[in-house]
């Protein structure tokens, strides 16, 4: 991956999505369901933000936003994707178990990026309440590797920021069939329940979704 000069988030944006790997993603994502993609990428701007409030490195800024948009790729390789996807009714206990899958097939589905985007998408799951808890431990030797290298803590901070991002989308996404979307200044609270890392990330992550309806808020007084 080419070093890059510090750049403002619309431009690393830009950068990622250019590349043809996450291209072939993205649009694969697509075929599947709007949706994946939709949240895919909003998922990877909040949490290109929220790395960038957080002052972290260009290059960790770059792997946050890669792995935020790749996070959900698994679904696509769940066995009744297209079913599971599409179902406005309740999914059955083995649809149920399929998506408790999906953290583990976005990491198999990855295997083209460098490994620390790989663990930080797969791993972005383990901090989400409830959810995903049966499945915690094996997912956390994923996160770590098997043989818990230097990089632990990048990655499991990369993946934290993936985590609140996706789970900040999630909670305000308007298009989602089976729940109403959570008004911004409900978000806090449902993070409170939801979200299990740390409270700084998850304090940026409020400051970024705000500040973007700032700005929705005063480019729409000018329609
Ligand atoms: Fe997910
Ligand atoms: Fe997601």
């Amino acid at each position: 991956m080419a070093q890059l000069d510090i750049q403002p988030t619309g431009e690393l944006f830009q950068y990622i999505l250019a590349d043809s790997r996450v291209a072939a993603h993205l649009a694969a994502m697509r075929q599947l369901d709007v949706n994946l993609r939709e949240h895919a990428l909003r998922t990877g701007w909040i949490a290109i933000e929220v790395a960038t409030h957080l002052r972290l490195p260009q290059q960790h800024v770059l792997n946050t936003g890669y792995a935020a948009i790749l996070h959900d790729d698994g679904k696509r390789k769940m066995e009744d994707a297209a079913t599971i996807l599409h179902s406005a009714s309740p999914l059955t206990r083995d649809q149920q178990a399929q998506i408790y899958e999906h953290p583990r097939l976005t990491y198999l589905i990855t295997a083209g990026f460098p490994e620390e985007i790989r663990r930080a998408a797969a791993g972005s799951h383990d901090w989400q309440e409830h959810t995903y808890r049966r499945q915690h431990a094996e997912r956390r030797r994923l996160v770590r590797g098997p043989d818990r290298r230097a990089d632990e803590h990048e990655i499991a901070l990369l993946a934290q920021i993936v985590g609140v991002a996706d789970q900040s989308d999630a909670l305000t996404d308007p298009s989602r069939r089976y729940r109403r979307p959570v008004p911004l200044n409900k978000l806090e609270a449902e993070l409170n329940k939801q979200y299990t890392g740390s409270p700084h990330i998850r304090n940026a992550a409020l400051e970024v979704m705000h500040r973007r309806q700032r700005i929705e808020d005063h480019s729409s007084q000018y329609r």
